[in-house]
């Protein structure tokens, strides 16, 4: 294993894209970010210089940081922001982890454009348990506003309704030629015949679950946030924001000049029509096709067809099909035995409209979103800081509703009251308590799916199902074996899903929805891990340069 050294500078940076230029926030100005590239067990040591007026910090999504809880990254929860002119350095070693995860901003909306791939290879002289890919290629889904997006959160909430959405999805930065005024900025991807590419597909879209599909191509799905699963052949990948995914794509053998259109577009169940609803495209481009951007060309060529915006079952089948690989050199570790049961309902609910303001969310409240009823305020200090030097009096109280504060039917009809619990309450877990998490969508308010992130740990997925969770019947159907490994989850609308994990890592742990509008209005939540009792099962005390608040 070796130390890998990057810098981080955090800039501001004209782009293009639909025809106007503006100024984007960026990593060395580069727009998807640099990649980060590391073997299994290496090291790595990013240095972030924020040059931006502008607080920031940066997440390394879905890496485990063991005992490196100081470069999670969430703001205000292991760190205060790096304000201008300032710098910190995220120092962690990838522990059993190999393919694709990601890093983004984590503060206000600044990772709509502040994201790129994190790419993890075996160890030297191990290989992967697949055919070696001839190419690997990251491709990243995400959003582009014509507007700054932190203009877009913050009339949100201002307002208390749902945000304006983007203009355009993007494939590696690019929205493709179907949206006016972007034939120019189009991601073509040139491949030889014959030939297996590995494909790291990241869905860094701010606010939308996503179908992807290339015209006449299957995949073979073979590891999901960074874990190994279990080979299956698909033509349409559905993927959440915060996951990713790679994928074998195999070149069909002639050697003509053809091309195929790659697509993404959004899977929505939530019942207002405001969800953007437009295609972004690409292109497969085989021996000389290569075409000009903007030719004519790529507009007649077919779409993939998808599932409808609203398939459901094909997705809960999709994500059903997700097993760990289970190998010996990867062996299935969910926990067979469970010392604390959680049931969180996830939901979307409302605050009271403040005196002297008119709010524009339902029935003139303002949206919110919540845990258990409780939707979750930010401290103005960071969480790990006051846990690690035991002043948590005043930042946070440990009584976070483990049970909903008020039940109903999560699939009848929601109740009238709609209003949730403010605060700012964690879960305190012993060192190694091995935890089952009964996660359960409600209906509330239009029904969206709920994409659960959960920093510092990877979870099994141990079952999913529709309807309300029953807590009798339900577990005797948990799979134990070889249930798929990840840190995201789709927790559908109206349906539920249960993950087991073992609090091996002591720190602070955020938990929250990664649709970033449902994590604005309090879809979150933190884990307290205490250490343990041997020296390697504690966290460690600060670096001297973490950001004051
Ligand atoms: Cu990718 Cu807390 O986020």
């Amino acid at each position: 294993s070796i130390t890998r050294h990057y810098t981080f500078n955090i800039q501001m940076r004209n782009i293009t894209r639909l025809c106007e230029t503006k100024r984007v926030i960026t990593v060395n100005g580069k727009f998807p970010g640099p990649r980060i590239i590391a073997r299994e067990g290496d090291r790595v040591v990013i240095k972030v210089v924020n040059h931006v007026p502008k607080n920031i910090t940066i997440h390394w999504h879905g890496v485990r940081q063991l005992q490196s809880g100081w470069a999670d990254g969430p703001a205000y929860i292991t760190q205060c922001p790096i304000q201008m002119g300032r710098s910190y350095v995220y120092n962690f070693t990838i522990t059993g982890q190999i393919g694709t995860l990601w890093y983004h901003a984590h503060i206000s909306w600044i990772r709509a454009t502040l994201y790129g791939p994190i790419i993890i290879f075996p160890k030297l002289n191990e290989s992967y348990p697949f055919v070696k890919p001839y190419k690997e290629v990251p491709i990243i889904f995400g959003e582009w506003w014509k507007v700054d997006p932190e203009a877009v959160v913050s009339q949100a909430i201002q307002t208390g309704a749902g945000p304006n959405s983007s203009d355009a999805y993007t494939i590696n930065g690019f929205p493709g030629p179907t949206i006016n005024c972007s034939s120019k900025e189009m991601y073509r991807l040139k491949v030889k015949p014959n030939k297996t590419y590995l494909l790291r597909l990241i869905n860094a879209a701010l606010n939308d679950e996503l179908f992807f599909k290339i015209s006449n191509h299957t995949f073979t799905v073979v590891d999901t946030d960074a874990s190994y699963v279990k080979p299956f052949k698909t033509d349409t990948i559905f993927i959440t924001p915060g996951q990713t995914t790679d994928v074998l794509l195999k070149t069909k053998s002639r050697n003509s000049n053809v091309k195929f259109l790659m697509a993404a577009r959004p899977y929505s169940t939530a019942a207002s029509g405001t969800f953007d609803n437009t295609t972004v495209i690409g292109v497969l481009e085989y021996g000389g096709s290569q075409i000009t951007p903007g030719n004519s060309s790529i507009k007649s060529l077919p779409l993939p067809p998808f599932p409808p915006i609203n398939a459901t079952a094909y997705v809960a089948n999709w994500t059903n099909s997700l097993r760990s690989l289970g190998s010996s050199r990867f062996p299935v570790t969910v926990p067979q035995t469970i010392q604390r049961r959680f049931f969180f309902a996830l939901g979307l609910g409302t605050n009271p409209c403040p005196a002297n303001q008119t709010c524009q969310g339902p029935n003139g409240t303002k949206f919110a979103a919540s845990i258990n009823n409780l939707s979750f305020v930010m401290p103005t200090t960071a969480f790990l800081q006051a846990h690690f030097f035991r002043q948590s009096k005043g930042v946070y109280s440990t009584d976070f509703p483990t049970t909903p504060l008020s039940q109903f039917n999560y699939t009848g009809t929601p109740p009238n009251n709609t209003m949730v619990v403010n605060g700012t309450k964690v879960v305190v877990l012993p060192f190694n308590t091995t935890v089952e998490l009964v996660m359960q969508g409600t209906s509330t308010l239009g029904g969206e799916n709920h994409p659960l992130h959960l920093h510092g740990f990877n979870f099994f997925v141990v079952g999913q199902g529709s309807g309300n969770f029953n807590s009798t019947t339900d577990p005797t159907t948990f799979n134990l074996v070889d249930p798929v490994e990840r840190n995201t989850v789709g927790v559908p609308s109206g349906g539920w899903v249960a993950v087991r994990f073992r609090a091996d890592n002591p720190g602070v742990w955020f938990m929250h929805c990664h649709i970033e509008i449902h994590l604005t209005w309090g879809l979150r939540m933190a884990w307290v891990v205490n250490d343990g009792k041997l020296p390697n099962q504690k966290l460690p005390p600060p670096p001297a340069d973490l950001p004051k608040c």
